[in-house]
């Protein structure tokens, strides 16, 4: 097993969380959301990732995008390049430039995508290949641009089930390198796309629909500890007994938006 190394995350505080559309069938607007408790929190998952020893970076959250404390969603970055988002619903159309702007300030080289893309919702990196998500947000024409951008192998994955609308609620990377485990629901996947996981990584932890529901695949690793939501104690399990060591965090008010620990953050690789 790898050993742990610090990692460098972007996070934004929920602020001006709310849940007053409906892109996702999490979300109901109906249902009220305690902004307060959502604070409190997110607050308590940041302090859990710095005592892990990981830097934290925090994006300034702006009224009237209260989905803006999804930051996995703004971009996603690698080899010190920051691809930006492209959202695919108008109501979150505006956090795009947020993100790009901080990119620019913290002298990251970016690049403003064509296509549109959900950032590290629907991007996740192996260590050797980049996984990405379409079905849902992403366009699969943003795969084949992130390629070009990266000049690494991407390899596209129809996600199906439209309450695991982006991969990084399907599936997650336990651990990176040439022999990465990952982590994931078989059923959020097309058929093709579950032989798929299942021919090139073979010793993934699979979880089950109720692990994927309580937002256990939304996770955070750095490759020994994994910071998941509290709720997924069956996925807690799993990841011990593949040798791991869960930290459990409450975020029961974030799920309400439809999201949950690696919503709220995106990494920052040099
Ligand atoms: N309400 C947000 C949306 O539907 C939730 C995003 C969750 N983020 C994620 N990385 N899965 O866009």
């Amino acid at each position: 097993m790898t050993h742990p190394r610090s990692r460098a995350y972007l996070l934004c505080p929920p602020t001006y969380f709310e849940v007053n559309y409906r892109i996702n069938p999490w979300m109901d607007p109906t249902t009220p959301v305690d902004t307060e408790l959502a604070g409190k929190q997110w607050q308590r998952l940041r302090e859990t990732l710095a005592e892990l020893g990981h830097t934290i970076h925090e994006l300034p959250p702006a009224p009237d995008l209260p989905d803006m404390v999804y930051a996995a969603n703004g971009g996603f970055v690698l080899d010190g390049i920051a691809y930006g988002a492209r959202f695919r619903h108008p109501q979150r159309a505006a956090e795009a430039d947020h993100h790009l702007r901080w990119y620019e300030q913290q002298g990251w080289r970016t690049h403003q995508p064509a296509e549109v893309n959900e950032g590290e919702g629907d991007f996740a990196w192996t260590g050797e290949v980049i996984l990405a998500g379409y079905g849902f947000r992403t366009d699969p024409a943003a795969h084949r641009e992130v390629q070009e951008v990266f000049g690494r192998p991407v390899l596209s994955l129809q996600l199906v089930d439209p309450r695991f609308y982006h991969l990084d609620t399907a599936l997650a990377v336990l651990r990176e390198g040439d022999a990465a485990q990952l982590a994931y629901y078989p059923g959020a996947f097309s058929p093709g796309s579950q032989r798929v996981l299942h021919r090139l990584f073979p010793n993934a932890v699979v979880a089950d629909e109720v692990d994927a529901a309580a937002f256990g695949l939304n996770l955070v690793s750095d490759g020994e500890r994994v910071v998941l939501n509290a709720e997924a104690s069956g996925m807690a399990a799993k990841l011990a007994a593949a040798g791991y060591q869960p930290m459990p965090v409450e975020l029961s008010e974030l799920k309400k938006g439809g999201g949950s620990v690696k919503c709220c953050i995106l990494e920052l690789r040099r």
